[in-house]
Order: C-alpha cells, then sequence, then structure tokens
C-alpha cells in the first residue's frame, strides 16, 4: 500500500520538478550536480578548482555561496545552485561529464533466509566475516535495536577509515561501527532527526536484513515468529543517511557514495531509486555504483515497486546488481466474519484483536460527509475526509479501493474491509483492523450489506500459511525490458521481498500513520527495498570465502547459481525474475564466473557512444579511450546473462563472445547445454571447455540466429562439469 501511495505521490513531484524547471527564468536558482569523473591524483584541491569552474561561470562574487558541496575523497564533482544560463556554461566545460538537478527519488520500500535453503548452521568463515563492512544508503538505522547488538565482535577491521556522526546521542559499537547524515542543500524536513537515527523505519530493516545478529523469538505481536538475522550476522555496518521524510536526494547519495567508497566498506547496498531508469552518467546511484566497482566495492540494489508494466526497471547499470522481488512460502491472511456465519479470507497484516464478537458493518459508500459536500460516489472510496465520523464511529467500513486505512481511523471506524481489482499477493500493514478482499469476496460483502437489515461483521487478527505457489515475483515488482540498454537483461535475479520480518525504528510506529500507537522492534514489509538486502547479505558472504574477487565475479557467483524460476508463474518470465531465484549457499562456490572490470564496462560505453572526454574523465586517463578496435558492441560485454532483441519477423544474428574463469576444481572439463530460445538457433564454440588450474581463463562464442516471434522467448546456456552448473539465461525479445 504504501508502495502505491508513495509511487503516485512521486510521480506529482517530479512532473512539478519538471514543470517548474523548464519554467526557470536567468533569476531562478536551482540546484544541480556537476559529476567531473574520476578523482584526479596527486595534490589537487577540489574546492578550489570547483570554485574556480563556478567563478569562470558566474563571477568571482557569486561562486563560493553558491557551492554547496564537493565531492573530492572516490571522485570528482560538487553541488551548486546554478541559473540555467549558469548550468549550461559549466556543463559545456571539457572537464565535466554531466549535469543534472539535484532530484528526489523514492525508497523501495525472517524466514526468509531459511526459504533459501540457508540455514543458521551453513558453513562460515567468522574471522573473515567479521572483516567485512557492508555499506547502507539508507534511512539510517535505529542503533538500540537488539539486531545491532555487538557481542562478541572485536575492534573494526584496520581498513576501516570511516566516522561515526554521533549527534542526538547516536552511539555506535563494535557492529555499527561508522555513521554519517546528509543534507548538501537545503534545510531538514520538520520533525526530522538530524543524526544517522532512523526516524522511518526501512533503513533499520534493510540493514538487519543484511547484517543483523541473530535474535531469538522475534515478531510483530506474534505474527512472523522465529529467529531473525540477517545473512550476515558477523559483518560490520557502516550507515550513510541519504533519505529523509521528504525523499532521497541525489546530491546526498552521491555524497554517500564519495564517503563510503573512501571509508573502507566491501559491499554497498542502496534500495532507492528514482520511477524511471535514468541514463548511468545522470544517475547519481549509477554514478556512485561505477566508482564502487573501480573500487573493488559491488553495490546491490533495488529493480524498483513500479511493476508489473514492461520496462519499469529502474538500477539498470551493468557494473551493479538489480534485485527483484519475489514471496516466500509464508503468507498472512486476515479473515473477514460477517453476522452471516460465512468467512472470506483476505490479506493483510492485521496484529488487532477486537474486543467484541461482532461490530456493525457499513459500507463507504452509504456513510459520506455530506457536511463537507462529498458523495457516496467519492465517499465509497474513503478518500480523505470522505466519510461522516457520526455514521462510521465503532463500525467496520467497506471500502472499493485499497487504501492505507487513514480515512477510516481518522473517521472513528473500528476496522475497514477493502476490495479492488489489485492482485492479492502482498499483505500490507494499517492502522486499524483491516483486510482487502479482492473483487469477488469484496462484492459478496457489499451484497450481504445491501441485503441485510442490521448487517454484522468482525475482522481476525491474521495468521500465518503457507504459501504452496512461492516462489514467484510479486506484481509490484518491477520488469524489464532494460529502457536504457535493451540487451542487458535486468533484472539480475529476484530475492525474496514479501511480508519481511526485520527490525524496526522506535522513533515511529508499524506504519508511521498519524494515529497508530504500535511501537514495535520488530515489523513485516515489503518492496523490492528488502530483497535487495538479500542479495546484499548474499554478496558479502560470497566475499567472505572470496576477498579478492572483483565485484563482477561475485556478481556472476550469485547469477549462475541461482535457482530457476518458472514463467508457468511469471509469463514476463526473465523480464520478472532475471537470472532466477538467489541461492546464497552455492553462490559461494560457483565454478565458473563471468569477471570483468572498469577497462570491459568502458569499452561496453565506447560502444553505447559515450564520447572520448567523458571516458577519459571518468577513467582518469589521457588516452584515446575509442577506437574501433576498442569499441565493444553490448553482447561482448562479459555478462553472466545473454540477451538479444531485434524487430519481430525479422532474422537476427547476435554473436556473444564471454570469458569464464575458472574458480572450481583446478583440473575439470565443462560441457556446454544449450536450450535455445523457441524458434531461434543457437551455435556454442567451442562447446568443451578445459581447465587445468585455477583462475585459469577460456573463451567461447555464442551464436544466436533466427526470426524473434514473441516478447520473452527463453533459454539457457549451462556449463556442467558433474560438480558444478554454471547457468546463464540466454533472452530474445521483439523490440515493437
Ligand atoms: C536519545 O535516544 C532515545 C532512544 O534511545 C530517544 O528516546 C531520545 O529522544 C534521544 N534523545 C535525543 C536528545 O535525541
Ligand atoms: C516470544 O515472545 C512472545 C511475545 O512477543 C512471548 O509471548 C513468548 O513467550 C516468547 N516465547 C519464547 C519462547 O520466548
Ligand atoms: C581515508 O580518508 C582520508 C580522508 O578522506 C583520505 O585522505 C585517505 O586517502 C583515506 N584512506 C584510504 C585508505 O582510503
Ligand atoms: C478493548 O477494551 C479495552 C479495555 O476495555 C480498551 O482499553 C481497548 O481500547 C478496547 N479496544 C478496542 C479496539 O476497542
Ligand atoms: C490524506 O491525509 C493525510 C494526512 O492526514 C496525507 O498524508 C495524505 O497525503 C492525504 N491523502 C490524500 C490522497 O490526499
Ligand atoms: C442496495 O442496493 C440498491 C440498488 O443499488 C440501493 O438502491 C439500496 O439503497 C441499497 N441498500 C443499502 C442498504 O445499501
Ligand atoms: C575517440 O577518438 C578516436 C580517435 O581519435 C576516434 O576514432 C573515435 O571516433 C572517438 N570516439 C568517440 C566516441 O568520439
Ligand atoms: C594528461 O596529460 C597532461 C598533459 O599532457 C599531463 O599533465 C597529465 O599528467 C596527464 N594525466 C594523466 C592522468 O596521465
Ligand atoms: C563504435 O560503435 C558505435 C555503434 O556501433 C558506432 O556508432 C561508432 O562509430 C563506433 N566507434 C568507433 C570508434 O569505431
Ligand atoms: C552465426 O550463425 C549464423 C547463422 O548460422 C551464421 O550466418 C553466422 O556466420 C554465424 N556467425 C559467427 C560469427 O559464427
Ligand atoms: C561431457 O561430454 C563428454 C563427451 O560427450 C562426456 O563423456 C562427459 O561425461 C560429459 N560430462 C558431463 C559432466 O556431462
Amino acid at each position: 500500500m504504501a508502495t502505491y501511495v508513495s509511487w503516485l505521490l512521486f510521480i506529482t513531484l517530479t512532473f512539478s520538478l519538471l514543470l517548474c524547471w523548464s519554467g526557470a527564468s536567468e533569476s531562478d536558482e536551482k540546484t544541480y550536480i556537476v559529476y567531473m569523473g574520476d578523482h584526479p591524483n596527486g595534490g589537487f584541491s577540489a574546492s578550489s578548482h570547483h570554485t574556480s569552474m563556478l567563478e569562470q561561470a558566474m563571477g568571482s562574487s557569486k561562486a563560493s555561496k553558491s557551492l554547496l558541496y564537493s565531492y573530492k575523497r572516490s571522485f570528482n564533482g560538487f553541488v551548486a545552485r546554478l541559473t540555467e544560463e549558469e548550468m549550461k556554461k559549466i556543463a559545456s566545460m571539457k572537464e565535466v561529464v554531466s549535469v543534472f538537478p539535484n532530484g528526489k527519488m523514492q525508497l523501495h520500500t525472517t524466514r526468509s533466509w531459511d526459504f533459501m535453503g540457508f540455514s543458521q548452521k551453513v558453513k562460515r568463515s567468522p574471522t573473515v566475516e567479521s572483516d567485512i563492512i557492508i555499506g547502507m544508503l539508507d534511512t539510517g538505522v535505529w542503533p538500540e535495536s537488539e539486531s545491532f547488538n555487538d557481542n562478541g565482535l572485536g575492534l573494526p577491521p584496520s581498513k576501516w577509515n570511516g566516522t561515526c556522526q554521533s549527534s542526538s546521542n547516536f552511539t555506535c559499537n563494535n557492529k555499527i561501527i561508522g555513521a554519517h547524515y546528509y543534507r548538501v542543500a537545503g534545510s531538514f524536513p520538520p520533525g526530522d532527526i538530524p543524526s544517522p537515527r532512523d526516524s522511518e523505519g526501512h533503513g533499520t530493516h534493510t540493514t538487519s536484513t543484511v547484517a543483523g545478529r541473530v535474535v531469538k523469538n522475534a515478531s510483530l505481536f506474534d505474527l512472523g515468529a522465529g529467529t531473525a538475522r540477517g545473512g550476515v550476522p558477523s559483518t560490520r555496518i557502516a550507515v550513510y543517511k541519504i533519505c529523509w521524510s521528504d525523499g532521497c536526494y541525489a546530491a546526498d547519495t552521491l555524497a554517500a557514495f564519495d564517503d563510503a567508497i573512501a571509508d573502507g566498506v566491501d559491499i554497498i547496498s542502496i534500495s532507492v531509486g528514482w520511477p524511471f531508469a535514468q541514463d548511468y552518467f545522470k544517475d547519481p546511484i549509477s554514478i556512485g555504483a561505477f566508482h564502487s566497482m573501480k573500487n573493488g566495492i559491488l553495490t546491490s540494489n533495488s529493480a524498483g515497486n513500479a511493476g508489473p508494466s514492461a520496462g519499469s526497471i529502474v538500477n539498470v547499470s551493468p557494473w551493479s546488481l538489480s534485485v527483484a522481488a519475489s514471496t516466500i512460502d509464508r503468507k498472512f491472511v486476515t479473515d473477514v466474519k460477517l453476522g452471516s456465519n460465512k468467512v472470506y479470507e483476505g490479506v493483510a497484516v492485521n496484529t488487532f484483536i477486537l474486543n467484541q464478537s461482532m461490530y456493525p458493518v457499513v459500507w463507504a459508500g452509504n456513510v459520506p460527509n455530506t457536511k463537507e459536500g462529498v458523495d457516496g460516489s467519492l465517499s465509497r472510496y474513503c478518500f480523505n475526509n470522505s466519510l461522516d465520523p457520526t455514521l462510521v464511529k465503532d463500525k467496520i467500513v467497506l471500502c472499493d479501493q485499497l487504501i492505507d486505512g487513514q480515512e477510516p481511523l481518522d473517521a472513528g471506524a473500528i476496522g475497514t474491509i477493502m476490495q479492488d481489482s489489485r492482485p492479492m499477493d502482498v499483505a500490507y500493514l494499517f492502522p486499524l483492523s483491516a483486510s482487502y478482499l479482492g473483487q469477488t469476496d469484496g462484492a459478496a460483502v457489499y451484497l450481504y450489506i445491501n441485503k441485510t437489515s442490521k448487517p454484522t461483521a468482525i475482522i481476525e487478527k491474521s495468521i500465518a500459511k503457507k504459501d504452496i505457489l512461492a516462489p514467484f515475483v510479486v506484481s509490484f515488482s518491477s520488469r524489464g525490458p532494460n529502457p536504457i540498454t535493451t540487451d542487458i537483461l535486468k533484472p539480475d535475479l529476484t530475492a525474496p521481498g514479501v511480508n519481511i520480518v526485520a527490525a524496526w525504528s522506535e522513533a515511529t510506529t508499524v506504519t508511521g500513520i498519524p494515529g497508530d500507537k504500535r511501537v514495535v522492534p520488530y515489523n513485516i514489509i515489503s518492496g523490492t527495498s528488502m530483497s535487495c538486502p538479500h542479495a546484499s547479505g548474499t554478496a558479502a558472504y560470497v566475499k567472505s570465502f572470496h576477498p579478492t574477487w572483483s565485484p563482477a565475479a561475485i556478481k556472476s557467483a550469485i547469477m549462475t547459481t541461482a535457482f530457476p524460476m518458472s514463467s508457468k508463474k511469471n509469463p514476463e518470465a526473465e523480464f520478472a525474475y532475471g537470472s532466477g531465484h538467489l541461492n546464497p549457499v552455492k553462490a559461494a562456490n560457483p565454478g565458473l564466473v563471468y569477471d570483468a572490470g572498469e577497462t570491459d564496462y568502458v569499452q561496453f560505453l565506447c560502444g553505447q557512444g559515450y564520447s572520448n572526454q567523458s571516458l577519459q574523465l571518468l577513467t582518469g586517463s589521457n588516452t584515446t579511450i575509442c577506437t574501433a578496435s576498442n569499441n565493444g558492441t553490448v553482447w561482448d560485454l562479459n555478462y553472466p546473462s545473454f540477451a538479444l532483441s531485434g524487430l519481430a519477423n525479422t532474422a537476427v544474428t547476435r554473436v556473444f563472445h564471454r570469458t569464464v574463469t575458472n574458480v572450481g576444481s583446478p583440473v575439470s572439463t565443462y560441457n556446454a547445454t544449450v536450450v535455445p530460445p523457441p524458434g531461434l538457433t543457437v551455435k556454442i564454440e567451442p562447446g568443451i571447455l578445459s581447465f587445468n588450474a585455477v583462475g585459469q581463463t577460456q573463451k567461447f562464442v555464442l551464436n544466436v540466429s533466427g526470426v524473434i516471434n514473441g516478447n520473452v522467448l527463453s533459454g539457457s546456456l549451462v556449463w556442467d562439469d558433474g560438480v558444478y552448473q554454471v547457468r546463464s539465461p540466454i533472452i530474445a525479445s521483439a523490440l515493437s
């Protein structure tokens, strides 16, 4: 629910941002981010260079006042207040890669580990694990949570180069070793705490999912009771608070990346994104992830909550991991019982136990707030101020829309039943007793109210049930195809993101909605925000066994060991789940990896038409970057999945060059098993790869040809040596 509401809200904000932007007169200043690529080496004073650039654009009197922030620890750039004309002058300077407004991103709002076969007993490397530092770019944390106790953890690893900003009695320990908050431009929203302390809940939840300690008997009022734990309970946490009650700003996000990289984190987890995918170098997450990659740090990000429409995916840079959200085998159901004794099973996480056995039930369309000029055609949807408090007090209200529960609560209702056409695959939280019935059962409840003289109902407390359909990718999870580079498959994979139990902030309530009084240490929420930290924790787990692996190698290990998903449950197939479902245990031992580094990504960017000048700034190199021999096609980027697109009913041939590195048995022979996408021919050369040492590489060529007659034609390549199965999807899609 929160996801839908914030999504609508965000679209409104984005449009208004664009409107005032295009309408800006010369005197109108806006905050811009000027991105300048790699950090220049040696004796370079970033701020004075940035000031002198501003002086060139606007004269010296204004320049120093206009500079708000300099990025200088891990890459080069700054934030400044500029008119449109000044912005254009700066954008044309040769040392500038891109300039973009300081727009606002949104949050992509535990049994889940056991569900993947990642039990508490899995093999671990605790001493190495405790040297791993996870950088969390989010809403901060609630440091007092039991999930962040530092029992048994020694001093931070010596490589740690960060600080703890202990404002508002926030203190670090040997678990949370660093904390910082960012508000580069503008003032803090009213009510927010200028501190790394989390007053939203989201950051506490994601952080404990990645790295929370083992806490027994955690639950939300006994719902989802069990042992709460992160994927890597011994790792250290560095907190970078970039999100406030009004959103997550681009300038703050980049500042956090700038610090996290120089502070020495090993993995970055960020469950935040734009409403639409952006160009790689106008997106702070993609820029930050690029510099992280250069420094050996994998960035794991959420795919977005804008599904199921095609092309809704965000955070698509090939150097980061993009994670979709799927269900686990537990669902929360909430029964609605009518005075007729009929019982309907709805979905919701309902913690309330009502005192009476039955309450009067009314249809919202019959109780409009006529004093406010509202009639039944509006009040049936339970919009703000649409219900007449005298007619709903202590009653249960049937609303013809899935809402957040605020209006029935404000109007004095005791509970709400909702009917809508939205999918019933997520149990949302409400500030009062509530259940969501969908359309058919909702219509039955309506009919009962209509035909009964004194209709009554009761909403039961939720119970957990086994979900036999799991896992499937949930409707809200953003789908491919990748809007920026069609032939890089995104999302990369899926992980649990539905009804996840994890730690919560005690500076807020279960829903954060005014009137909700439930302050809790653990909460149950959903989103790709929740799936991303499962992948981040797995990346740290892999790194604890292979500390020297590159971000691409870790990412490859996670993708090629994912277990295959079925297009029967998700017709969008790989556009919903990428390589498949996260499998943390197997990810630690992939057999082969598709490795890649900065040079590979730069070749890819050359082929995508980025300028020599931009790429020189990115790499910090003076040489001509994009030559004919260094002009990588998208199909040749050493990616662990294969994607091709072409006009429908037209013959295409795509040739993929790949290199795999042996990280399994020293002496091994892998056979290729290819399942071609329907209607296409796949040739692989060679079909057998032999290795005699760990670290040895072998090349192969995959040639896919034929006519693409469909939107999602799925195939696969598996390299198998009898011990390891290294699986990649091959997906073909017709361009419309
Ligand atoms: C200090 O932290 C506690 C939570 O442990 C909080 O209730 C209190 O308001 C904080 N004090 C200040 C000054 O922020
Ligand atoms: C678990 O916690 C609940 C309260 O949340 C309590 O009622 C129950 O006794 C606890 N169980 C155990 C085994 O500690
Ligand atoms: C640690 O941070 C300082 C201050 O930003 C920086 O000068 C130094 O290079 C960093 N050290 C490492 C190892 O990154
Ligand atoms: C149930 O009854 C108790 C005790 O009378 C009261 O405090 C509480 O508010 C009631 N709860 C509801 C949901 O009406
Ligand atoms: C309804 O009111 C609440 C505050 O009472 C506000 O946060 C929310 O945005 C409003 N919703 C709509 C759709 O206006
Ligand atoms: C029942 O539905 C009919 C037809 O729509 C309507 O005229 C009538 O007012 C409804 N009665 C109640 C109690 O909602
Ligand atoms: C980069 O420079 C080389 C050599 O001057 C040139 O051939 C190539 O077209 C340039 N590439 C781009 C993308 O400008
Ligand atoms: C680039 O070239 C300039 C002038 O030729 C030289 O001063 C500078 O050190 C070079 N930078 C790098 C990173 O090679
Ligand atoms: C690189 O490839 C792109 C797209 O295929 C093409 O437009 C460009 O001219 C090529 N550049 C060079 C230097 O070959
Ligand atoms: C790929 O296969 C097609 C169709 O069989 C063939 O025409 C083409 O020459 C092949 N290309 C390569 C590089 O093997
Ligand atoms: C690979 O293929 C060879 C020859 O067809 C066969 O002997 C061998 O058993 C295969 N190995 C595996 C792991 O399938």
